[in-house]
This record gives structure tokens, sequence and C-alpha cells, in this order.
């Protein structure tokens, strides 16, 4: 893991917006709108009132969340700082780098997150446990 990353390595992304009057289309290609390649892409939705998803960080994984519809807020935490980042349009990504620990929440009725991820699904990549977490980021 990047026990030295931060959250000020995270950034929003501003994508591209193809405007139409028959509606819009935000594309996203590797390593062109977005600093790595896509391996696995998954989306959350039916999430139920006050739910909240995430409380994990990963060792290696950098996604790019979406709010492909409705709203929900990140907090993203470096184990010294952390920051709510509010997601509330189609075309706003928010890149999170590995070693950062992160929570979804608020998430509006209907609302759908989208992820961009740039490796399959492996449970070995995850930190699920806070204190574990924190005891990375605080390595010399
Ligand atoms: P998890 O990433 O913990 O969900 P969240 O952080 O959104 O609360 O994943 C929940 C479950 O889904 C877990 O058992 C693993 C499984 N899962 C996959 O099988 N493949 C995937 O790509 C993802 C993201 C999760």
């Amino acid at each position: 893991m990047n026990t030295k990353s931060t959250i000020y390595d995270c950034s929003i992304i501003y994508f591209r917006k193809i405007v139409n009057r028959a509606g819009n289309i935000t594309p996203i290609e590797n390593c062109r709108d977005i600093p790595f390649n896509v391996k696995r892409v998954y989306y959350l939705y039916d999430i139920p009132g006050g739910e909240s998803r995430g409380g994990h960080a990963h060792l290696n994984l950098q996604q790019l969340i979406i709010a492909a519809s409705g709203s929900f807020d990140v907090l993203i935490d470096d184990g010294h700082n952390k920051k709510l980042v509010m997601l509330n349009r189609p075309y706003l990504g928010l890149l999170v780098v590995p070693g950062i620990w992160r929570e979804l929440v608020n998430f509006s009725s209907g609302a759908i997150c989208l992820v961009l991820a740039s490796f399959k699904y492996e449970e070995s990549d995850y930190i699920r446990d806070y204190l574990a977490f924190k005891k990375t980021k605080s390595l010399p």
C-alpha cells in the first residue's frame, strides 16, 4: 500500500460533456480521461435511505467514483486529514488513489454510484479494519 498517499492526491476530474438537445454524453477513455486503465466497472444502486457504503481502503486499487444519477458524498481519509466530497453531476468523477479510507454517505433517492477500477476484484486488496489502516498510515 502507498502508506504516504494523502487526500490531496485524490482529485475531482471534470469529464467532457457532449451536449445535445436530445441529451448529453460523457465519454471516458483509458489513459486519456483518467490516469489508469479500467479493468473493472461496477455500480451501486437501490441503496436504502440512510445507508452508507465503503468503509475500507485499498492497497493498490485506483478508483474513479461517479454519481451517474442522483448524488452522494464521499468521505476520504488518509489517517491524518479527512474531506467530504459531494458528487452530484454525472460529468464529475472523484479519483481515489490507493491507501485512502473512503465512506460513501448521504445517498439521494435513486442514486447510482458508478465505479471504474484499475484491477479486478480481489478481497486481499482491501483493508477493512480502520485501526489497522490508521496503523499503516502512521508508519515512518
Ligand atoms: P464491498 O466492496 O465491500 O462493498 P461496499 O464498499 O460498496 O460497501 O463489496 C461488497 C461485496 O460485494 C463483497 O462481498 C465483495 C463483493 N464484490 C464483488 O464480488 N466484486 C466487486 O467488484 C465488488 C466491488 C464487490
